[in-house]
């Protein structure tokens, strides 16, 4: 079992497959990103090494992302040997994404075992879309998110919410998406890596979206747990769920249960912290097993008690100088 010194025990696994994006969301990287050399990333064979490890010290829900996953053209071969462990120390795999792939993978997704993903969705306007991800690529978004429901892929749209950007039309958004059967997660921009505005421009607090909410809606608190810091919300009027992700507005570390491993082995064990510890040297060493235990022994004695994100009228520097695609969040 893997506790921490808070006594949390982590038993979900984030994974992220590649650093890469066909994307450039602007609250998430500029456009003038560098990527890791290939070169750098364990293999396929490396990384299910890997979630072996974790599976065997109980880890039971492992979520793939990126950067963006599916631009990893042999991530769906990872997916696939881990789909067949479900039922066996894993419960749920699942996979975070843009949606721009999804089209081409969703069936393929279904088969392997994924039964649930989320999906990254900030606008349904086309021209906010393209300002916003640098990219015109909303119509590929939704026709991949039709094709996982198609698929039989229950979904859920991950909204990062910012001010003058989508404020307005988040309510929207969440009436499309649980009209399609979709719950909604929206989220605070968290202050990971440069990128080429200032992040306390569009930081809109949860607090201030939930009152607005609030006043149109019938919002009940909802006992539904998905394992990740979202708390949810039934609303009555639409049938569907809001879950709200408030790293700033309204902690959550005390409840962790995660850490996430990137694409070249470094696992960290807190999303809002800098410290690591290198995994690929423990999978590499000649005894990985036993340099797996004291690096994952060493993950758990470092993790943090809580991230130190803060974003203040007078900027959001940076808490880390790591973006969020290096750890897929
Ligand atoms: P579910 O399994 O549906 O609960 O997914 P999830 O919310 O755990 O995963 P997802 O990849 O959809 O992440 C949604 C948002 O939550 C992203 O912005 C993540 O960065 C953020 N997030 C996930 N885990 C943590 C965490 O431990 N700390 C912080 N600060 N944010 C997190
Ligand atoms: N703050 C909050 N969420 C972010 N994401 C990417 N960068 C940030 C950030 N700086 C979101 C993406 C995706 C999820 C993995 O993280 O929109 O939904
Ligand atoms: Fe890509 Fe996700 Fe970052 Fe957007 S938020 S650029 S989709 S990794």
């Amino acid at each position: 079992m893997l506790v921490d010194g808070f006594q949390r025990t982590i038993s979900y696994l984030r994974l992220s497959v590649t650093d890469r994006c066909d994307l450039r969301c602007t609250y998430c990287m500029p456009e003038a990103m560098q990527f890791l050399p290939r070169r750098d990333l364990l293999t396929i064979y490396e990384l299910y090494e890997l979630t072996q490890g974790f599976i065997a010290r109980g880890v039971s829900k492992i979520r793939i992302t990126g950067g963006e996953p599916l631009v990893r053209r042999d991530v769906i071969d990872l997916i696939g040997r881990l789909g067949r462990q479900l039922g066996n120390g894993l419960n749920e795999l699942t996979v975070t994404t843009n949606g721009t792939q999804l089209a081409g993978c969703a069936s393929a997704l279904a088969n392997a075992g994924v039964r649930r993903i989320n999906v990254s969705l900030d606008t349904l306007d086309r021209e906010t879309y393209a300002t916003l991800a640098r990219r015109d690529r909303l119509p590929d978004v939704l026709a991949g998110i039709m094709a996982a429901k198609e698929a039989g892929l229950s979904i859920k749209i991950n909204v990062v919410a910012l001010k003058g950007v989508n404020e307005d039309s988040l309510p929207n958004l969440i009436e499309w998406a649980h009209a399609e059967g979709h719950d909604v997660t929206l989220i605070e921009v968290m202050p990971l890596g440069d990128v080429d505005g200032d992040r306390v421009d569009h930081y809109l607090p949860l607090t201030e979206v939930r009152k607005a909410l609030d006043k149109r809606w019938n919002m009940v608190p909802s006992d539904h747990r998905t394992g990740g810091p979202a708390r949810y919300f039934d609303v009555h009027e639409t049938g569907g769920r809001i879950g709200f992700i408030t790293p700033l507005t309204d902690n959550f570390c005390n409840g962790c249960n995660r850490i996430r491993v990137t694409a070249t082995g470094q696992l960290y064990p807190c999303l809002g912290g800098g410290e690591r510890v290198d995994l690929r040297t423990a999978l590499r060493s000649p005894n990985p097993q036993a340099a797996l235990d004291s690096a994952l022994c060493e993950a758990m004695r470092i993790k943090p008690e809580r991230h130190r994100f803060a974003i203040t009228e007078r900027g959001a520097a940076p808490a880390q100088a790591r973006h969020m695609s290096v750890t897929g969040g």
